[in-house]
């Protein structure tokens, strides 16, 4: 039986500003990823903060806010077996000092903020956050 699951993907300002986007959607489609919706856009600081709303309470949440508003970010649906879990496999640690050899983040990612990708952390997460973007 088919586990086909979809995740929200965000290829971050620093990886999009290194032009990266294209590197990092063939390791996704290598890895067996459909990219079932997708779209460069720029966003505010306020809808940042709604996104990341769970950190809230984090002292880096407002320094992750002005980041995730700095520049323009590519935010794609991925689809693919057990994709959530799949896809922070392929992302790795959060902190790129710590992701293992073969992840993206250890591949290009600066620091535990510029960390090059976000990916969402559970299905129920996966709804909320492509809801958030895609709601059209
Ligand atoms: P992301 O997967 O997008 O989810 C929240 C982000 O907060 C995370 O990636 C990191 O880029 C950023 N962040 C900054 N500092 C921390 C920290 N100390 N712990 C976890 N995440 C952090």
């Amino acid at each position: 039986m088919s586990n086909n699951e979809q995740t929200l993907s965000i290829i971050k300002p620093d990886a999009v500003e290194r032009n990266l986007e294209n590197e990092i959607k063939d390791m996704f489609k290598k890895k067996g990823f459909l990219i079932v919706k997708e779209k460069k856009i720029q966003i505010e600081k306020s809808e940042a903060e709604k996104f990341y709303k769970v950190h809230e309470t984090k002292p880096f949440y407002s320094d992750l806010c002005d980041y995730l508003s700095s520049g323009p970010i590519v935010v794609m649906v991925l689809e693919k077996e057990n994709a959530v879990l799949s896809n922070r496999e392929l992302m790795g640690a959060t902190n790129p000092k710590d992701a293992r050899e073969g992840t993206i983040r250890k591949k290009y990612g600066i620091s535990i903020d510029k960390n090059s990708v976000h990916g969402s952390d559970s299905t129920e997460n996966a709804k909320i956050e492509i809801d958030f973007f895609f709601n059209d």
